[in-house]
């Protein structure tokens, strides 16, 4: 495997904990199996989360190309449009974003972070239009002299999907010192870099566990399309012998709700318990949406107290900050 050749620019503390959540699986009840948190939402790079280990790549990747700034995309609350920012402040570049607001703007959260790590945020209403304005971001620096790289939603190229080939190596050491054997790994899965490269490595190494991918958007079927697109293009930047379809994807969207960024009853639940119980802080976007779809399994019986099962924490909480009362509630 070709991973270790990679160029990485370090962002992260690295590895990130696997802790046992024993008041969580208390809460849940005498049926719960053995829980544990693989917490990359303290990757510690401003406040963590799933992105930094993609950035550390593409970063390294943008620095190759003598690149002066790196322009990326996301919604207003996008937890990748503040790592990234982050990042460019500490690789010594700069970084405009072409953000979304089709679930609001407020100066809060990620999008009060954007600009106080001096990033240059070009709002648009809808998704459909951040790819033109990336594009025409683009030729605006370059008529400027600058050289600007562009990483797509999520940082999610093979390049970026290859971090978490890299930390499920770190997560199989843990397992492996801790003597855990869980059958799944819930992630919650945007973009689909984070689940293919979680895909190809536990292909890889030969894990034991289900990669249980919970999504926070419809529709599914483009989900899977993406994520074996992405595996199989990780698996060649790897020179790995290993070929993916729709059959080694496991993503469920049962947990979404209405759509992208909208709370959902679960999911609110999941983020007050796990702030109650284990003093975790998920959020109402991705990772509390993952935990909502982990909780309903454990209460359905899908588990016996003899099953480990482990959840990849991808970060997130800034975009709390936004919800107010909406998180309190209930
Ligand atoms: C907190 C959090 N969790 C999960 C994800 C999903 O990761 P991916 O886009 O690689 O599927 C994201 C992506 O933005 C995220 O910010």
């Amino acid at each position: 495997m070709r991973l270790a050749a990679l160029p990485r620019f370090p962002l992260c503390q690295l590895p990130t904990p696997l802790q046992r959540a024993e008041r969580l699986e208390a809460a849940l009840g005498p049926g719960s199996p053995r829980i544990y948190l693989k917490r990359d939402d303290l990757t510690g790079l401003a406040f963590g989360g799933n992105k930094g280990r993609k950035l550390e790549y593409l970063v390294a990747d943008a620095l190759a190309n003598g690149a002066t700034t790196l322009i990326t995309e996301g919604a207003a609350q996008s937890n990748h449009a503040r790592m990234t920012a982050a990042a460019a402040v500490v690789a010594g570049l700069r970084c405009v974003l072409a953000l979304d607001t089709r679930n609001g703007a407020d100066l809060a959260g990620n999008l009060l972070l954007d600009r106080l790590f001096g990033a240059d945020t070009r709002l648009v209403a809808g998704k459909g239009e951040r790819r033109a304005a990336m594009a025409q971001i683009g030729d605006e620096l370059r008529a400027a002299g600058e050289i600007p790289y562009l990483i797509p939603t999520g940082g999610s190229v093979p390049l970026g999907a290859a971090a978490y080939v890299a930390a499920t190596l770190e997560l199989a050491r843990q397992l492996n010192d801790a003597g855990v054997v869980p059958r799944r790994l819930y992630v919650a899965t945007g973009s689909q870099g984070t689940q293919s490269g979680l895909v190809v490595g536990q292909r890889a190494l030969s894990q034991p566990y289900e990669v249980y991918g919970v999504a926070v958007e419809y529709p599914r079927d483009d989900l899977v399309a993406s994520c074996v697109d992405l595996a199989n293009g990780t698996a060649d930047l790897l020179d790995l012998d290993a070929r993916f379809d729709a059959g080694d994807v496991t993503i469920d969207d049962r947990f979404v709700g209405e759509a992208y960024g909208k709370p959902t009853p679960g999911g609110l639940e999941a983020i007050r318990l796990l702030a109650r119980t284990e003093a975790v802080v998920l959020d109402p976007v991705y990772s509390g949406k993952a935990m909502a779809a982990l909780i309903a399994h454990v209460r359905a019986g899908v588990f016996s107290p003899d099953d480990s099962v482990a959840f990849l924490h991808t970060g997130g909480g800034p975009s709390i900050f936004p919800f107010g009362e909406t998180l309190l509630a209930g």
